[in-house]
């Protein structure tokens, strides 16, 4: 390429040198992705043991463990739904390959949430926890967005992958339903101020967006998409 003058020199040069710069810390991130993303998706889990240990989980330790682990479940939703867009965006394919561990942590984080719903908040009395379901929407709306969690979970191995062949996408797809539920559950539960779980769904619905064949295709075509 011509270099026309110095300042052009000095601008390629910096450039050059940046790249170097950043490529170290981003190989890094790309060999270790797959631990990164057990490292992510544990954080939650030892932020609740750390509080827990350190400060006690506040008066009501079983509305704390509740909305903890909610917000890690819908949390970990976003992840694994991101996970397609980033590497649409920044040809990065590693995160193609974190797009399980993030399902199975959302999955593993919305069973504690209604184990500890079922077992500690209403100790397995079934007559209460129907009563809850039919007269609290909100109850509803998760339990919705867990039973589609639940087989899209179950499914997510090798295994099932090859013995539903194109219905394997298909049932996969539900996960936008379900984090829409989801987000819904939370919406619902909250008393005053939504803005929180309305931000949650304005990032999910791009999300969603990104997917769409002619989105996704300018998107590949942007700029800063990564050389293969
Ligand atoms: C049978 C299914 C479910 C039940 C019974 C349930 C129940 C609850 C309850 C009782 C709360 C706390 C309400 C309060 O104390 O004000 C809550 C909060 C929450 N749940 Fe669920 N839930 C279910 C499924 C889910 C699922 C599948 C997700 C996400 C993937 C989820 C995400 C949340 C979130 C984000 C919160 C609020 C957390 C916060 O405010 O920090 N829930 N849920």
């Amino acid at each position: 390429m011509a270099v026309k003058n110095m300042d052009e020199l000095v601008a390629r040069r910096l450039e050059l040198s940046l790249r170097s710069a950043l490529g170290l810390p981003l190989r890094w991130i790309q060999r270790n992705f797959r631990w990164l993303a057990h490292g992510i998706g544990l954080l939650p889990l030892g932020l609740i043991l750390f509080t827990g240990v350190t400060s006690g989980l506040t008066v009501n330790p079983i509305q704390f463990l509740t909305l903890r682990t909610g917000k890690a479940a819908l949390i970990m939703v976003v992840l694994t739904l991101a996970c397609t867009p980033v590497n649409t965006l920044f040809h990065f394919k590693e995160a193609l390959t974190a797009r399980r561990t993030f399902g199975l942590y959302s999955f593993f984080y919305a069973f504690l949430h209604v184990s500890i719903f079922v077992g500690l908040d209403y100790v397995f009395d079934l007559k209460l926890i129907v009563d809850s379901v039919l007269e609290k929407r909100y109850i509803l709306a998760g339990l919705g967005a867990f039973l589609i969690f639940l087989p899209l979970a179950v499914t997510s191995f090798d295994w099932w992958k090859k013995r539903l062949g194109k219905n394997w996408k298909r049932l996969h797809r539900m996960v936008y339903l379900g984090a829409l539920l989801a987000v819904v559950h939370y919406t619902w539960l909250v008393k005053s101020d939504i803005r929180v779980p309305l931000l949650y769904g304005a990032g999910i619905v791009i999300l969603l967006v990104m997917r769409i064949p002619a989105v996704r295709r300018k998107l590949a075509n942007l700029k800063f998409r990564r050389a293969g």
